[in-house]
């Protein structure tokens, strides 16, 4: 052994040199006096110890002496410690130890906490020790559930994370119904937006999809969503109905020779209808009913009757002002009831009476002339200065077949010298006589007087 060498050779020196020494001086009492100095001595170190850990120490004379003189010792560490000073030391000539060592308990760096977890260690954080990792309620480890500190002072593994993996929860209200307001087809519908909850976090994100609360929603059924996120972007969705019913009363017919006009959709729920009558009738019951919640109308129905006419007025403009406004006429005259266009006329007229009382046209014949002349409307007659009057206001001859069409207001209009078949008569009332509004009803009734 190499390293034995110097320790032999010291040796030799030093037993040389004492020869010499008792050579000279003829002493040889000095040496035997002082036997500590035997470097047989297996103590001539200092006995070594190394506590959690052992030294392992080889003789050069073999055996069991771990002092003697030039002993080598190796030093190594118990598990969990580590080596501080050399490695391997050796038992000097001048009875020290070549140098020093002992053992450090190892430990691993102190373990950070994680976010939403915590951990627990079997021994803190020395070597052996493992940590197991747990989560807040809510939450779920991912990576590795325990680290443990390895024998070189490192935790194994890397370090895991709690996530949430926990779908918040929300409840939405029940469904509702609720009966469109009074002459809307709409209802306000409100409600407390709901309440969602985590386990994990406190903040939530509520999303609504459909309609806001309070606001006007339309007749069927509307979808209410709503839809919840965690900050981990768990979801949660809720949903319920909201039915809006329009209440309706059963269509409302109008009356004959009148009709109605209705607010709102026409028979739902606080609609109110209007009767109005022809020209020359006039209405007998209610002017308006209102559909009600019950879905019937209030009142009774509205008829149109014809208007009380006095014939038997003594001027022309009394028998006029009864028409102003109301209806129209159609003076017819001719020389005698014989006359042939009177006659074809006559045929022409009673087939389109329908037709006539449907454009508010009354006809006025005027036949003959006097003593024996005839004014009539219907089966009433008219006084002869009623039949003067007209005549004079209307510029109508005795002695021809003729015709006159006044408007509502008693205007002439238009005449006629020969007979005209009630399509072409019809035809002139439609374009030039009705406004947009009777247009339109007389387009409702056309084949009223089929
Ligand atoms: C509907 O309700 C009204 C009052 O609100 C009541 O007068 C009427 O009798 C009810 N009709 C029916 C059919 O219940
Ligand atoms: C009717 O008048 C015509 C002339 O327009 C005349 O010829 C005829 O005799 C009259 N008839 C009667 C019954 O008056």
């Amino acid at each position: 052994m190499p390293s034995c060498l110097p320790v032999s050779v010291l040796v030799l020196i030093f037993l040389s040199a004492g020869a010499a020494t008792t050579v000279y001086d003829g002493d040889f009492t000095d040496e035997e006096n002082t036997p500590h100095l035997d470097y047989r001595d297996p103590n001539w170190c200092r006995p070594l110890s190394l506590s959690n850990g052992e030294a392992r120490c080889r003789s050069p004379r073999g055996g069991g002496h771990r002092g003697r003189l030039g002993t080598r010792c190796d030093m190594s560490c118990d598990r969990g410690y580590r080596l501080l000073g050399r490695r391997s030391i050796h038992c000097l000539a001048n009875r020290r130890w070549s140098g020093t060592a002992h053992c450090r308990k190892i430990r691993c760096p102190v373990l950070p906490l994680i976010p939403h977890g915590r951990y627990t260690c079997t021994q803190a954080f020395v070597v052996d020790s493992r940590c197991d990792f747990t989560c807040s309620p809510g939450y779920r480890i991912e990576g590795e559930h325990s680290r443990t500190c390895q024998p070189r002072g490192s935790w194994s593994g890397a370090q895991p994370e709690c996530s949430d993996y926990d779908p918040p929860k929300i409840k939405c209200p029940p469904s509702r119904l609720k009966v469109a307001e009074p002459g809307k087809l709409t209802a306000a519908v409100t409600w407390d937006p709901p309440a969602a909850t985590d386990t994990a976090d406190k903040y939530l994100n509520v999303v609504l999809m459909g309609q806001e609360p309070g606001t006007d929603f339309k007749e069927g059924l509307n979808i209410i969503r709503y839809t919840v996120y965690d900050q981990a972007r768990n979801r949660a969705v809720c949903k319920f109905i909201v039915r809006v019913e329009v209440r309706r009363c059963p269509e409302l017919p109008p009356p004959l020779h009148g009709h109605l006009s209705c607010s709102s959709d026409g028979n739902n729920y606080g609609a109110t209808c209007e009767y109005h009558c022809d020209g020359g009738y006039e209405r007998r019951g209610t002017s308006s009913r209102v559909c009600q919640l019950n879905r019937s109308w209030s009142e009774g129905p509205a008829e149109c009757v014809p208007m009380e006419m006095k014939f038997d007025v003594k001027t022309a403009s009394a028998l006029l002002d009864q028409f102003y406004e109301k209806r129209r006429l159609l003076i017819l005259s001719a020389p005698n009831i014989s006359d042939p266009d009177y006659q074809l006329q006559n045929i022409m007229i009673q087939k389109a009476d329908c037709g006539l009382d449907l454009r508010q046209v009354t006809v006025v014949e005027l036949l003959g002339a006097p003593p024996r002349e005839r004014g009539r409307i219907k089966e009433n007659l008219l006084h002869s200065d009623v039949i003067e009057g007209l005549r004079q206001v209307f510029r109508i001859s005795r002695s021809y077949f003729s015709m006159v069409l006044l408007d509502s207001l008693g205007l002439d209009r238009e005449r006629f010298i020969v007979p005209v078949s009630s399509e072409e008569l019809f035809s002139y009332i439609d374009s030039f006589l009705l406004d947009e509004e009777e247009r339109e009803r007389l387009e409702l009734h056309r084949d009223f007087c089929d």
